[in-house]
């Protein structure tokens, strides 16, 4: 049992910053971080993190608490092993207590298990390297593949004896249970025999989200048409196929600061990627790709580019992934390789420069690729461009974000040569179907109505061209939904965000992207970030809501408007008391983050990308008001339904508001996210 001493010593050094951020993404908003919960399936986030109580709490799905709390839910660990997985990450030396007997039981199974996996995937890598037929089996192999010595130790590769009790014997000579090796799937045991899983074959250790091995995939050296290919472990306490991706340990970091994911068929894929340095890499080895895996994916990035092969089975594998992918909110790109090759193929044939820029070229999104795909085969049969339009639009019904269906919709249309409307219906006839199948599966009736969306993104078409959809609600309920959506329009977050901006960077200058110079040779023109903000923010007439900031950001136009430098400190003393703190609370996150940095949080440099994040927060608050008209819009709308008045006039205005906001989308590269 660890004692309290030592208990009080990890909880010390626990930083949550820290702790969390190593699985979830955090940004700053004032002096709390905010990130997408990982304990339920959200797209805005509402999971925060506050450093200075060291706790966190998700205002979505409600789930609170501390380092320990955190690690011991997300990990499934309990308190101990929770506690265990701090002093080690924080290097404290743990001093024991004499464990009781019931400790040692409840603790001892899924550790051993751990501890088994642990001990095979060293009995392996040392097989490989040190014994004569590791080296001359094994080792070779890798390296006739082209594995590099460094990269087969990164990945701990090893090899398994060609015997049928190689591992065993080696384990229960080492004193572990026979129990722990049936367990792990390592040994099989039957009635008459016990005998080693993987024989003969090299063999890839699958790791945890912190890097823990859970189990293994094996590969076959010689040709036999009687064994698989490939074997991998069961099932087990420890590995849930399902759930588990390979590579991403090694992956995550990466992910995050390309903020899009590779993802891979196979071990030998990852691997020789990772051998050409590219690292934000992992594979759905065994299974096809499952949405527990993709919600993996999604803590790091909500971008995926699909790498599958370019034969007709990766083309299938592929085409699932994309619905898949869609389905839980996010963005894919696929590549395809060249007839005959895989990832792991072809980027041993070319440089790695080579490989990127193959990668970047010849990723495109998926109404590309489905177009290019079955346009060959449709050629000048209008009967089968309409069943390729089908598939598309049946897809596009796949994205949970009306706004994202809107642009996909628009996409295609230009790429098909075909009438937006026409596809809208066809769009909505499905949605429409899909709407009433859920509410049958539920088992109420059907009906003509549909429930407001509490988010104006979410819900199902608000844009039916023939109006029937728009039917008012239960009058009674509106109160109370006004007021949510009240919240929801609420654009005090994107205030804080601005203010956060002028008063980290107001005298830095920014180029505004797309900008071109007046000559060839003359330099690109700059703005002052300032400047830009006030200028955007009066231009379109935005009031802000929250008394501080719009008290700040008067400052900040009386500075612009007399010229004057913006140096943090004078401005700050210069402010009414009133507004002080929150202009201090604002400008000391950006202390704090620097310090993180040190310790490997990973925090963009917003410096070095302040040309993003000035139109962010300027889309943003500019999207939000356009939520405000829009939803005002459509109130309108309803009202007039129901006194049966003519709607035509509301919704070309509508839709002109929408596409403006569908512009905003692209420029934030949010256009499915919100
Ligand atoms: N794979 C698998 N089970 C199989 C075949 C393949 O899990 N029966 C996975 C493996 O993860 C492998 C990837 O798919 O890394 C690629 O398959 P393949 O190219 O057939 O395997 P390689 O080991 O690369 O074989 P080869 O040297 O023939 O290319
Ligand atoms: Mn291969």
């Amino acid at each position: 049992m660890i004692n309290q001493e030592t208990k009080e010593k990890i909880l010390e050094a626990a930083r949550i910053e820290e702790v969390i951020g190593e699985f979830v993404v955090l940004r700053k908003r004032g002096s709390n971080l905010l990130g997408v919960c990982p304990f339920h399936n959200e797209r805005t986030p509402s999971f925060t993190v506050s450093p200075a109580k060291g706790f966190f709490k998700c205002f979505g799905c409600g789930k609170a608490g501390d380092s320990v709390t955190f690690i011991m839910e997300h990990e499934h660990l309990s308190f101990p092993e929770a506690l265990r997985y701090l002093a080690n990450k924080y290097n404290i030396e743990i001093a024991e207590e004499a464990p009781s007997a019931e400790m040692i039981e409840a603790q001892s199974n899924r550790e051993s298990l751990f501890a088994m996996t642990e001990f095979a995937k060293n009995f392996f890598r040392d097989y490989l390297w040190s014994n004569e037929e590791g080296i001359a089996i094994g080792l070779s192999y890798f390296r006739e593949r082209g594995f590099t010595d460094e990269i087969i130790r990164r990945f701990d590769l090893g090899f398994a004896p060609d015997k049928w009790d190689g591992l065993t014997k080696s384990a229960l000579d080492n004193g572990f249970k026979l129990e722990f090796l049936d367990k792990t799937g390592l040994t099989i045991i039957n009635e008459q025999k016990q005998y080693d899983r993987f024989r003969g074959r090299v063999v890839f250790p699958i790791s945890s989200l912190t890097g823990r091995v859970i189990a293994f995939g094996a590969r076959i050296l010689k040709t036999d048409p009687k064994s698989p290919k490939y074997l991998n472990s069961p099932e087990t306490e420890i590995y849930h196929k399902s759930r588990s991706l390979y590579g991403i340990s090694l992956a995550k970091k990466d992910i995050i600061a390309k903020d899009v994911c590779y993802l891979v068929e196979g071990y030998t894929d990852v691997v020789s990627l990772h051998q050409a340095g590219i690292e934000n890499v992992v594979a759905s080895s065994g299974t096809s790709l499952t949405v527990e895996q993709i919600r993996l994916i999604g803590r790091y990035t909500k971008n995926i580019t699909v790498l599958y092969d370019g034969d007709a089975a990766g083309i299938k594998a592929s085409i699932r992934g994309i619905d898949l992918i869609l389905e839980e909110g996010m963005n894919v790109r696929v590549v395809l390789f060249p007839q005959g090759e895989d990832p792991d193929s072809f980027s041993r044939k070319v440089s790695t420069v080579e490989l990127l820029e193959f990668l970047e070229k010849s990723a495109v999104d998926f109404i590309t690729f489905k177009t290019k795909l079955l346009l060959s085969e449709t050629a000048g049969d209008p009967i089968k461009k309409a069943g390729l339009i089908r598939d598309i639009v049946d897809t596009i019904a796949k994205v949970p974000d009306a706004i994202g269906r809107a642009a996909y919709l628009r996409q295609t249309s230009t790429l098909m040569e075909m009438s937006e409307t026409v596809l809208l219906t066809e769009l909505n006839k499905i949605l429409r179907a899909k709407i009433a199948k859920q509410q049958g599966a539920q088992g109420t009736q059907p009906t003509q109505s549909y429930q407001r969306p509490k988010n104006l993104d979410a819900g199902p078409p608000e844009l039916v061209p023939d109006g029937e959809e728009i039917i008012l609600n239960d009058i009674e309920k509106q109160a109370q939904e006004d007021e949510i959506i009240h919240d929801e329009l609420n654009t005090s977050n994107q205030e804080e965000e601005l203010i956060r901006i002028l008063l980290n960077y107001a005298d830095l200058d920014f180029v505004i992207p797309g900008t071109e110079p007046e000559h060839p040779s003359a330099p690109i023109p700059t703005v002052k970030v300032k400047n830009f903000i006030i200028g955007e923010i009066s231009e379109d007439g935005i009031h802000f809501s929250n008394e501080f900031y719009a008290g700040i950001l008067a400052e900040f136009s009386t500075l612009v408007e007399q010229q004057q430098q913006y140096e943090a400190q004078s401005f700050v003393q210069g402010l009414e008391e009133t507004l002080k703190a929150t202009a201090i609370s604002l400008l000391t996150t950006r202390y704090e983050l620097a310090s993180w940095e040190e310790k490997g949080i990973i925090v963009k440099a917003e410096k070095d990308h302040l040309d993003k994040a000035v139109i962010d927060a300027i889309v943003y608050i500019k999207k939000k008001q356009l939520d405000k008209f829009l939803y005002e819009l459509q109130r309108e709308i309803k009202e007039r339904v129901v006194e049966n008045i003519e709607v035509d006039d509301l919704l070309e205005k509508y839709n002109r508001f929408l596409l403006i906001k569908i512009e905003l989308n692209k420029m934030t590269n949010t256009v499915i996210q919100k």
